[in-house]
């Protein structure tokens, strides 16, 4: 994946540097204005102290007055709507994927549960077919207020796109006060 990043990158001209590391813990050399981390990642956190190493260190790679932009699962969103199967297909060339999405929502650990089928063609034979399950913590908006403050973010916004599984959130790390 990171080595097509940087394929994709080179091709498009653009002077990027993609690094694999642990959001929990990364240490980049200077302070950045922006951290963004979207479509769900939040959710591999499980544990509470994970979220909180996380915030801690995204604050840590921040300038003052930085934008920290990330979304969550929603509670909210899978309490009131439930989960239903999906099937996504994608085509490539000579390529067809097909991705069947089997969910599972315990409302009272508040982990969705994703069992992906995955089948993949080329030349419409059948090259590939696997299963992945990944496990999600869902969270709802005064939690991750209360992690955000925790860690000396304000919260700027919190955007709920309508219906959407994620809800999207602006915070920006504190200016230091001057002494
Ligand atoms: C649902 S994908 C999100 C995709 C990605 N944000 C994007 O824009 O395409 C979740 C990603 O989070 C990564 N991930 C999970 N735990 C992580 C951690 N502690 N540090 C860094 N990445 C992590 C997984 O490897 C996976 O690639």
């Amino acid at each position: 994946m990171v080595e097509l990043a940087r394929e994709k990158a080179r091709n498009m001209g653009v002077d990027a540097n993609i690094l694999l590391a642990d959001a929990r813990s990364f240490r980049l050399p200077k302070p950045f204005d922006v951290v963004t981390c979207l479509f769900g990642t939040l959710g591999y956190l499980h544990e509470d102290d994970e979220v909180e190493s996380f915030f801690r260190n995204t604050f840590n790679n921040l300038r003052d007055g930085g934008l920290f932009i990330f979304d969550f699962p929603s509670f909210e969103f899978f309490k009131t709507h439930g989960v239903k199967p999906s099937v996504l297909e994608g085509e490539k060339d000579d390529l067809k994927s097909i991705r069947v999405s089997l969910p599972k929502f315990n409302l009272e650990t508040r982990f969705l549960t994703l069992l992906f089928k995955c089948i993949i063609y080329k030349d419409r034979e059948l090259i590939d077919l696997f299963e992945e399950t990944h496990e999600l913590r869902t969270f709802d908006s005064l939690e991750i207020q209360s992690f955000l403050e925790e860690s000396s973010f304000h919260v700027v916004e919190f955007l709920e796109a309508g219906e959407s599984v994620y809800v999207t959130v602006v915070a920006r790390k504190l200016e230091a006060s001057p002494d």
